[in-house]
């Protein structure tokens, strides 16, 4: 297990390059499995969560390859299994996302129920609301899921919760169904849009992406299409707050401004100076950020992937803030290892009551999730001393070569 060491406090300088979204390649990779012709996705970052997510698709048959320049090429000519091995749904519940189109494609999969995990206990019952709706036989036993359909019926389907994963597995089983299937209060992430526009390349017909009601006409068959996707709004966003809470000046390349809208509000209420450019964001701060306060909401709102990091910019803010998570139940993990920073955070049900300090001190501390891992590194940039970061494999999983980056911004940062 590698870990990651922050030797002292820097004021991040330069510029970054941020790549492509986990969020948008998993789901798109899994929509692959909807044709049998080639799909081509350039650019995409070759992240553990991606790696495993190419695993699950050659474990039902699905050819791949992914060349030295990151373009990955997918096809899913047979559909050799309908069963997707349980360790590869428990390492990544994501894999999941592969239900919708394997019951569209061959009327059949069986999947183990995806566990838990750090930040609450992810059910899954609205994707499966979703294709019984649709007319898919489901059986629940010993862990697995088992179902069956002669060929989906386009339906209208009502989402409790605007769900990002049970909008992108639902709008994929209905790309290939009979008639017309409509998702109300449905997600409307970036990432959802980046799916759809990827479908109707293929030959799906879905209106309304990025809306929370989203239509989609079943057509028989999808052919091959080539695609990058979006650019990762939560790495930007994560490099945004790094530059703001160490009171550095970074330019933060290839990303899009309207998706992380909700942070460059943020941080210019806490007297960080955000500028827009048509695909770079420039946030520098001079002074100590002021404290500000937050309720994660789905998107447009701000989103929970940001909430850690987020936390740690109010962790040396001037003032208390107020961080409230209302997406995920149990996303605080991070908390307790930011008191060893020396951290003044109370917890008080779904909100954290964050008491600035001016500065935090190293220590040694344990990544708890992907995001969380990315605010202890912002933490050790704002300590005096050291700060040792184990369970690195997290920060992995959402960040590609992220010590290498910090490197070009002139953090003292190295992988052991
Ligand atoms: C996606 O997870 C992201 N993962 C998460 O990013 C992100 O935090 C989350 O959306 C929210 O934006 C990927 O896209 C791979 P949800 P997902 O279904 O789809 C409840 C990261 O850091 N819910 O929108 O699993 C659920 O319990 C990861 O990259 C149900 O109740 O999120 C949660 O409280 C972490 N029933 C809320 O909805 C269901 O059937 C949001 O979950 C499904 C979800």
């Amino acid at each position: 297990m590698s870990t990651l060491i922050v030797e002292s406090p820097c004021r991040l300088q330069g510029t970054v390059n941020i790549s492509c979204a986990k969020n948008a390649i998993l789901p798109i990779i899994a929509a692959t499995l909807l044709t049998e012709d080639r799909c081509r996705l350039e650019d995409i970052a070759a992240l553990e969560d991606v790696k495993v997510m190419i695993e699950v698709v050659n474990s039902l048959g699905a050819e791949t390859n992914l060349d030295g320049a990151n373009t990955l090429e997918i096809t899913a000519k047979k559909i050799e299994r309908n069963e997707a091995s349980y360790e590869l749904i428990r390492k990544m519940r994501a894999s999941f996302l592969i239900m919708g189109p394997m019951l569209a494609r061959t009327g059949k999969v069986k999947i183990s129920l995806p566990g838990g995990c750090a930040i609450g206990s992810r059910p899954i019952d609205l994707h499966l609301k979703g294709f019984a709706a649709m007319g898919a036989n489901i059986t629940l036993g010993h862990g697995y899921i088992e179902a069956y359909a002669d060929r989906l019926k386009g339906e209208s389907i009502y989402l409790d919760f605007p769900s990002v994963g049970a909008t992108e597995n639902i709008m994929m089983a209905a790309a290939l169904a009979e008639g017309v299937t409509t998702i109300e209060n449905a997600a409307e992430e970036p990432e959802i849009v980046d799916l759809a526009n990827f479908l109707n390349k293929m030959g799906a017909r879905v209106k309304g992406a990025g809306t929370d009601t989203i239509k989609v006409e079943g057509v028989r068959e999808l052919k091959g299409a080539a695609h990058s996707a979006i650019p990762d709004r939560i790495e930007a966003g994560t490099f945004m707050v790094a530059a703001a809470a160490t009171r550095g000046d970074v330019l933060i390349e290839g990303v899009v401004p309207e998706h992380v809208k909700p942070i460059t509000a943020k941080l210019k209420e806490m007297g960080a100076e955000v500028n827009e450019y048509e695909k770079s964001i420039r946030v520098n701060a001079t002074e100590r950020l002021k404290s500000v306060d937050i309720k994660t909401m789905p998107y447009p709102g701000f989103p929970t992937d940001m909430q850690s990091p987020m936390m740690t910019a109010m962790c040396v803010a001037k003032g208390t803030s107020v961080i409230t998570e209302t997406v995920f139940e149990n996303r605080f993990m991070h908390i307790s290892e930011l008191k060893l920073m020396g951290a003044k955070i109370k917890v008080d049900g779904r909100s954290a009551i964050v008491e600035g300090v001016e500065r935090l001190s190293g220590a040694k501390v344990r990544a708890t999730d992907l995001r969380a891992g990315a605010a202890l590194i912002i933490a050790g940039l704002c300590s005096d001393g050291p700060t040792e970061i184990s369970d690195v494999y997290h920060i992995d999983r959402g960040y590609i070569n992220i010590e290498e980056k910090m490197k070009g911004l002139g953090a003292s940062i190295i992988r052991v």
